[in-house]
């Protein structure tokens, strides 16, 4: 029953984000008729909505006041550079209504999303300027916790350069760049994302290192780099076009180098990641033909390209990184 009525706690959260609660109550606690009418809501529902956030623990009520818990006002206050709410932002606009017709994905095999029709993903998503921006920093709210523990848990003292491919707003990037202040490279991604990453890099204080290659990575080789990141990319793709990539970035890799494919892993049995695997099901309802995968998949399939050595790597939750050595 939990997991059946699941979206009724699910969009409960996503509406709270819409509208802004966390970023309003770190201001400071505020009580239910004040609350009210900060979010302009009808006063109907007002009070179930606070308490039922207050019940599923993403807000604390003392006395009369509600107020942030320290996670939500960490996490989900969007005047903080710590909030990762984008990627919930999406699933709000855009993932909640597409996943409503998961069936029909399942019958068909095609995408559920605004390509439903037959276009190109990217193109598509990113003709609207709005939707390009808030796409991208999604990313980041998807990506920066893992780009810190892959900041830590790889060896960058070896390296000098690297480039995050596909790397949309930059998150993994800039806070790679943030800790190893030795390393040079950039980002590489579609032409029409490189304003919103040298902005994003320039504000967080690393655009003097941090370059961006604009281009097509179906198109055009991989900038030459030490190091290169894949992040959330394979998944997009079906299987030749994982292995071109792959392909790809071992020959623009340095002798040496390493390429740092970052995902949610499936478990190698396909049992236990529930993530992992209703990711690979939201490729579905995304792409036309990506899947998620396992780390030892991906190990395959650097071996297959000629990558020496590979290893997989568990970051926090249910992402994971496989790293191939040249
Ligand atoms: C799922 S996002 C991953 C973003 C980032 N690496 C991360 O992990 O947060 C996929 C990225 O691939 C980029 N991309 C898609 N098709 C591309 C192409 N043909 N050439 C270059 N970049 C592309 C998209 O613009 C997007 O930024």
């Amino acid at each position: 029953m939990q997991l059946g009525t699941g979206f009724w706690g699910s969009k409960t959260l996503l509406s709270a984000i819409e509208l802004g609660v966390f970023t309003e109550l770190a201001k400071g606690p505020l009580g239910a008729a004040a609350l009210t009418k900060r979010l302009q809501l009808h006063p109907r529902s007002a009070r179930d909505f606070f308490d039922a956030l207050v019940a599923l623990g993403m807000l604390k009520r003392t006395g009369q006041r509600y107020a942030d818990t320290a996670e939500t006002t960490l996490f989900l206050d969007r005047a903080k550079p710590s909030y990762v709410g984008g990627i919930l932002e999406m699933c709000n606009a855009r993932l909640y209504r597409f996943w409503g017709s998961l069936t029909e994905g399942l019958r068909t095999g095609n995408p559920q999303n605004e390509v439903k029709t037959g276009e190109d993903f990217f193109g598509t998503l990113y003709a609207d300027p709005q939707r390009l921006e808030g796409f991208l920093k999604a990313m980041t709210g998807l990506s920066v916790g893992f780009a810190k523990i892959i900041a830590k848990k790889f060896p960058w003292r070896k390296y000098r350069t690297f480039v995050d491919v596909g790397c949309a707003q930059g998150g993994v990037a800039v806070e790679i760049a943030l800790t190893h202040k030795h390393l040079t490279g950039g980002g590489m991604d579609l032409p029409v994302v490189q304003p919103v990453f040298e902005a994003y890099a320039q504000a967080r204080g690393v655009a003097q290192r941090l370059r961006f290659h604009p281009g097509d990575f179906f198109k055009v080789l991989l900038p030459k780099s030490d190091v290169i990141i894949m992040g959330h990319i394979l998944h997009d793709w079906n299987l030749d076009e994982k292995i071109m990539l792959l392909r790809k970035a071992y020959e623009a890799l340095a002798p040496g180098g390493a390429l740092i494919v970052h995902e949610v892993l499936i478990d190698d049995a396909r049992k236990e990641n529930a993530f992992g695997l209703l990711m690979s099901l939201n490729m579905l309802i995304e792409t036309h033909g990506g899947f998620d995968f396992t780390g030892a998949d991906c190990r395959k399939w650097m071996k297959e390209v000629g990558f020496k050595r590979t290893q997989v790597t568990r970051l926090a939750g249910p992402d994971g990184m496989v790293v191939g050595f040249k």
